[in-house]
């Protein structure tokens, strides 16, 4: 392949800050466009946008170690510790090691009972509401649904306090945040990025985002990353947690505490249960939340059953939580005659991938019959919604089952309505809806 490359100068760059800022994947979608690869020049710095997917693919399952989670997640290691998602090598084999286990499909198989009896619960409580809260009821059923299975719901602290922690926490984790993050930790430290306009370029750009971020900047002050902490130590020293079952992720702590003493202490073990706790219910309760608003909005109401593979294929086609995958380079990567250099930070969006009309006709349509008859394994290249490669998604069973069970149990209700317009998309971490509607009765 002759790889195309355009680029974006630092004034381009400056000129669109505030639109990068408020409306990341309209400036990403814009700049995709034209080119294979959209290279971002930032003083001695670049962000190299991988805009064609089966580039993307490559760097993920080829190249993968050449890349490393990098900087960009610097400031969600701050609240959730460096588990098994944000983990570089050696370290993330080390905790992909003690985790593993307890995703393998004998242990899915296991869980269904538990997410069937925990949505037939949940569903009962709303079967005869007039109005339903949507982002409410997904968040409440994965994260239940998460402690019940991997913890075998050892909460000391109620999982209620624990998620409005979560919530505000993370909403200080938006992407504009970890981006400029980036931006502010470029260093002019050799002697040839000291030139006068650098100086002068970086201090009009930190301005700029301290200007943007100030409100989320004071959220950060709070104490809700600390509460999750105590939360998660809770689960580790609660009397209950010391009983042996295979299927329980603080077993598998144990074990690999008792193994490997110098690295497994409490802090590491906190790091991984946030992990494990943030990936594995935020992501399924935006998803959740979207199935309903998107059926609900296409007329699907009650939910079909006999389409609800199609419908999550469908929703996470439109609204991928894992929106952008931001690596860096730690050794410099050659893509047919292309060089990425070492140090580059690489941002893959399967966003952007999801809305392209070569790989989706009619990208913007809520069309779960485009599925019919498509396996996930035969998913167009350009479908990355639990990423790829050693570095994909471990929980990719378990969340489709989960959602299964849960929206087998939700096709039960209804017919509903949207108490507002659609939401808009929130580029946080994950991609959440913002100011989510509620389900009135028909
Ligand atoms: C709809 C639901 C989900 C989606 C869309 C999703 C998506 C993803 C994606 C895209 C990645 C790769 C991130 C990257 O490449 O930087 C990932 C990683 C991960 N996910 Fe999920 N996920 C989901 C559910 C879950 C669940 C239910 C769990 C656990 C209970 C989970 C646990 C993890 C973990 C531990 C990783 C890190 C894997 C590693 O780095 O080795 N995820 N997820």
């Amino acid at each position: 392949m002759n790889i195309s490359t355009q680029t974006i100068t630092v004034g381009k760059l400056l000129l669109n800050l505030p639109f990068l800022l408020k409306n990341p994947e309209k400036l990403l979608t814009k700049w995709s466009q034209k080119s294979d690869i959209t290279i971002v020049s930032y003083l001695s710095s670049s962000f190299y946008l991988i805009n064609n997917p089966l580039i993307a693919r490559d760097l993920l399952i080829k190249y993968e170690e050449n890349l490393s989670k990098g900087t960009f997640f610097e400031i969600a290691r701050e609240s959730i510790g460096n588990g098994t998602l944000l983990a570089d090598e050696p370290e993330h084999g080390i905790r992909l090691d003690a985790i593993k286990n307890v995703f393998r499909s004998k242990e899915i198989e296991q869980y269904i009972s538990d997410f069937n009896n925990l949505s037939s619960q949940t569903i009962q409580n709303v079967i005869d509401k007039e109005s339903v809260d949507i982002r409410k009821i997904s968040q409440d059923f994965t994260l239940q649904a998460a402690m019940l299975t991997l913890f075998k719901s050892k909460a000391e602290t109620p999982t209620n306090q624990f998620q409005i922690d979560f919530n505000l926490e993370t909403e200080y984790l938006t992407a504009t945040r970890l981006l400029t993050r980036v931006i502010e930790k470029i260093e002019l430290s050799d002697r040839k990025s000291r030139r006068p306009y650098e100086i002068v370029v970086k201090f009009v750009v930190n301005h700029m985002i301290h200007l943007f971020s100030y409100r989320l900047r004071r959220r950060a002050e709070s104490l809700h990353s600390a509460n999750m902490r105590d939360f998660a130590k809770d689960l580790i020293y609660s009397p209950s947690s010391v009983s042996k079952d295979e299927t329980d992720l603080l077993f598998y702590l144990r074990e690999a505490q008792a193994s490997n003493k110098d690295f497994w202490n409490a802090d590491a073990q906190v790091d991984e249960i946030l992990t494990v706790l943030l990936a594995g219910h935020e992501t399924t309760a935006n998803t959740l939340a979207w199935v309903i608003i998107e059926t609900t909005k296409a007329g699907m109401t009650p939910i079909p059953v006999q389409s609800i593979d199609q419908i999550i294929f469908e929703t996470l086609r439109l609204h991928p939580p894992a929106w952008i995958l931001p690596r860096q380079v730690n050794s410099a990567i050659m893509i047919d005659g292309y060089e990425i250099p070492t140090g580059a930070n690489v941002l893959i969006s399967p966003y952007i991938y999801h809305r392209m009309d070569s790989y989706f006709p009619d990208p913007l349509r809520f069309d779960p019959s485009r599925w019919d008859n498509v396996q996930f394994k035969d998913a167009p290249a350009a479908y990355l919604p639990f990423g790829a490669g050693g570095r994909g998604c471990i929980g990719q069973r378990f969340a489709l089952a989960e959602m299964r069970e849960f929206l087998t149990e939700f096709a039960l209700t209804g017919p509903w309505q949207l108490s507002g317009s659609s939401p808009k998309e929130e580029f946080l971490l994950t991609l959440r809806p913002e100011g989510c509607p509620t389900l009135i009765k028909r």
